[in-house]
């Protein structure tokens, strides 16, 4: 069992990345954070195992303060796993799945046995001796989810772990998780930016808005019978009764302008604000952030799409997961042929969908019989 307690995270430089985060991750159980970038999930996620230390409250694991224990021995109780699978290039799948229980003390003979084990139970016993560069995108993260089962930890931390992966493989990935998770009974905290992830894997979700505020906890059908307010409703409805809601048009939604620059001059200084790339012929290459680093853009809303049969693009629901998979916290939108054309703010899109939703009330109650 995780227990947050009143948890706050301020950063250095004054950042709230967590106000006051109170919530229990039941043992056995797969309980998801879920909320646009920056909300404070993969902070709260850090918190357990000390990669982040934070400034108010208590972090409790099965009863126990963390901040009590030993960092390395409290690492070695917990699978962590991240979005890139963070693989060791230089070293073959049955080695970096041995590292954990090397750590733990089991001789390099074992550890490979227990290593082979795992790597049997996720369906990659084959590719024991390649290398990562070998894998594909999906397989590299079954050996990072592999790795982090070799420690045997009862607890496993997951940041993000299918989000580079296609869709395809992504339920492929989610399934062979609930599968283990069925045999292993362990207790889950996974973080997404993803609602219908969450919903599919959380036995209880947990809705973070930005501030590292908690905007409701509860198992998905609750979530999505009973949202407690209309940043929940939008957030959890976005890909269910909002795909009904062909009269609120995307083309409605205010594009933003967002600074950038030519991909050619991206390392002459850092910008104070998150930068969009562009290579010659304007199309967005990259975010360059406040930080002097390239990051990925996320998903591109494609803004003159408006095929009705596309699943995504050119509609409210491409533009809310442009905005919720950047790191930027707003989202790049394109034209058909992929040339910049603006930014997308998440709040727009939550607020034209609110503006569905109310319509879709008025409409409803003349037939509504009850009093
Ligand atoms: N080391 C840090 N220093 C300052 N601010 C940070 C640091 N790490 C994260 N933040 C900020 O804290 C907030 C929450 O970040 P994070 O937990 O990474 O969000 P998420 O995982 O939900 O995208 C963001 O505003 C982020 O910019
Ligand atoms: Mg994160």
């Amino acid at each position: 069992m995780i227990e947050f307690r009143d948890v706050g995270k301020r950063f250095a430089d004054g950042t709230v990345g967590l106000e006051s985060l109170t919530l229990t991750a039941r043992a056995g159980e797969i309980t998801v954070l879920v909320g646009p970038s920056g909300c404070g999930k993969t902070t709260s996620l850090r918190t357990v195992n000390r990669m982040v230390e934070i400034t108010s409250g208590s972090v409790h694991l099965d009863g126990r303060d963390v901040a009590a224990a030993d960092p390395a021995e409290l690492r070695r109780g917990i699978g962590y796993v991240i979005q890139q699978a963070g693989l060791f290039p230089h070293r073959r799948v049955i080695d970096n799945v041995a590292t954990v229980p090397v750590l733990q003390g089991l001789s390099r003979r074992e550890a490979r046995a227990r290593a082979a084990e795992v790597l049997e139970r996720v369906g990659l016993e084959a590719f024991a001796q390649r290398w990562p560069a070998q894998l594909s995108g999906g397989q590299q993260q079954r050996v990072g989810v592999a790795r982090a089962l070799a420690g045997d930890a009862p607890v496993l931390l997951m940041d993000e772990p299918f989000s580079a992966v296609d869709p395809v493989v992504r339920v492929e990935l989610q399934d062979e998780l609930l599968r283990l998770q069925a045999d292993l009974g362990k207790t889950i905290l996974f973080v997404t930016h993803d609602i219908d992830e969450a919903i599919r894997l959380g036995d209880r979700v947990a809705v973070m808005r930005v501030g590292g505020r908690l905007a409701q906890f509860a198992p998905p059908d609750e979530l999505l019978a009973a949202p407690v307010d209309d940043f929940v409703a939008g957030f959890v409805g976005r890909d269910r009764g909002y795909r009904r809601l062909g009269f609120v048009p995307a083309t409605a939604l205010r594009l933003v302008d967002l600074p950038t620059r030519a991909d050619a001059n991206g390392s002459s200084g850092v910008p104070e604000e998150w930068t969009v790339l562009l290579d010659g012929a304007e199309r967005p290459a990259a975010w360059l952030g406040p930080d002097g680093a390239r990051h990925d853009l996320g998903s591109l809303y494609v803004t003159d799409d408006h095929d009705a049969a596309s699943d995504g693009a050119g509609t409210l629901r491409g533009a809310l997961d442009a905005a919720l998979s950047s790191p930027a916290g707003r989202g790049v939108a394109v034209d058909g042929q992929g040339r910049y054309r603006g930014g997308v703010e998440a709040d727009d899109v939550l607020a034209l969908l609110d503006r569905g939703r109310e319509t879709e009330r008025s409409v409803a109650r003349p037939g509504d019989t009850r009093r």
